[in-house]
């Protein structure tokens, strides 16, 4: 872009040369030189201001572009090679060192899900593992999606050709969540009991989705649950912030956004200050230095009264996220196909 007036020209130079340099390359639009173009603009004859001000907002423009194309180019990756992990007519001091025991290794989704589990039964839960096969009614009817309901497009997965008792096909469930209404009626005595209910539910789910560097057809998900008297979003962000410190072994920064989920109210969306590189900008966090998370909120009173619970007198909250995800920050795993590929390449750098 040719700028015709010196001031725009020279600081689109001294900018673009800037942004090369950068880390977190957003900040390119927090820098002084552009600002003070932005402030100079009232200070103009109106004849000047009108084509001065256009030009600034080109060269925004222009910045902006840069920005976007180098997160796509950040997103562009390889696609991985998911055949044989080696040729098995290459020489032997060629062909990749194998697993050292002939029983192999734990699998770093695995391991991880130890550590994962070991923070929060200190937390003071308890832990159930999702089913692989489910039935509609628990994958959406218990977790208040009304039949027809646009949010059930959100969980497109696979299906038997089997039936259930209600002629509904039987469901790879797409998220730990259809595992709530039977966890919240098994320890719904504690309430009784003047105790709280604090489960979590690690478990393997299925999505019919595009595979890519971040989409996997199946993955691991953590579902958590609290219920008791008088719990409310600021319990919710507690215990979560403590669990991901404990979890990346650092102080982190938390956020929410608004969101929704039929099975929440008010459902967010949980976002924390990336722990790979610390808020700097990074390929992990797209170079924003935050990361939307997982999904949470305040269990829905339908979901409770559907358990048996009067939404009057308990409320609780839940929450819902990729185990792989959270893995795949804290080692810069870039490819979530990794995990389902069995390359031993792989598999090595965690046994
Ligand atoms: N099940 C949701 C998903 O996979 C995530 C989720 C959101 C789970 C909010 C929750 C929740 O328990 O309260 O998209």
């Amino acid at each position: 872009m040719e700028y015709s007036n010196t001031r725009v020209a020279e600081v689109a130079e001294a900018l673009k040369k800037h942004f090369e340099g950068l880390n977190n390359k957003a900040d390119i639009l927090k820098a002084t030189e552009l600002k003070a173009l932005y402030s100079e603009i009232p200070t103009l004859s109106p004849e000047e201001r009108a084509s001065f001000g256009k030009e600034v907002n080109i060269l925004r423009g222009e910045l902006e572009h840069m920005i976007a194309s180098y997160k796509d180019k950040d997103e562009i990756r390889p696609a991985i090679d998911v055949t044989a992990p080696f040729n098995v007519n290459s020489p032997i001091d060629r062909r990749p060192k194998l697993i050292d025991t002939s029983l192999g290794s734990k699998h770093p989704l695995m391991t991880e899900l130890e550590r994962v589990l070991d923070i929060l039964y200190r937390m003071g839960f308890t832990a159930t593992e999702s089913r692989q096969i489910d039935d509609d009614n628990h994958m959406f009817g218990m977790l208040n999606f009304p039949e027809g309901h646009p949010a059930r497009d959100d969980y497109d997965t696979f299906m038997t050709t089997q039936t259930d008792k209600n002629g509904k096909q039987l469901i790879a469930p797409a998220h730990t969540s259809t595992m709530q209404n039977r966890l919240l009626q098994k320890h719904k005595p504690n309430l009784d009991k003047g105790r709280p209910i604090a489960v979590v539910i690690p478990g393997r789910v299925f999505r019919n989705e595009d595979l890519d560097a971040r989409h996997e057809h199946t993955f691991y998900q953590l579902e958590g649950m609290y219920v008791d008297k008088g719990v409310h979003a600021g319990n919710l962000i507690a215990t979560l912030k403590t669990f991901l410190q404990e979890y990346y072994e650092q102080d982190l920064e938390v956020r929410t956004q608004p969101f929704y989920f039929p099975f929440t109210e008010p459902s967010f969306e949980f976002v924390l200050s990336c722990p790979f590189c610390k808020k700097a900008g990074c390929s992990v966090c797209s170079q924003s230095g935050w990361i939307e998370l997982l999904g949470c909120g305040m269990i829905h009173p339908n979901v409770l009264k559907m358990a048996g619970i009067d939404p009057n007198v308990y409320t609780g909250f839940a929450w819902g996220g990729g185990i792989d995800r959270l893995v795949m920050m804290k080692y810069n795993i870039e490819d979530i196909r990794h995990f389902e590929s069995g390359k031993l390449d792989f598999l090595r750098q965690f046994s």
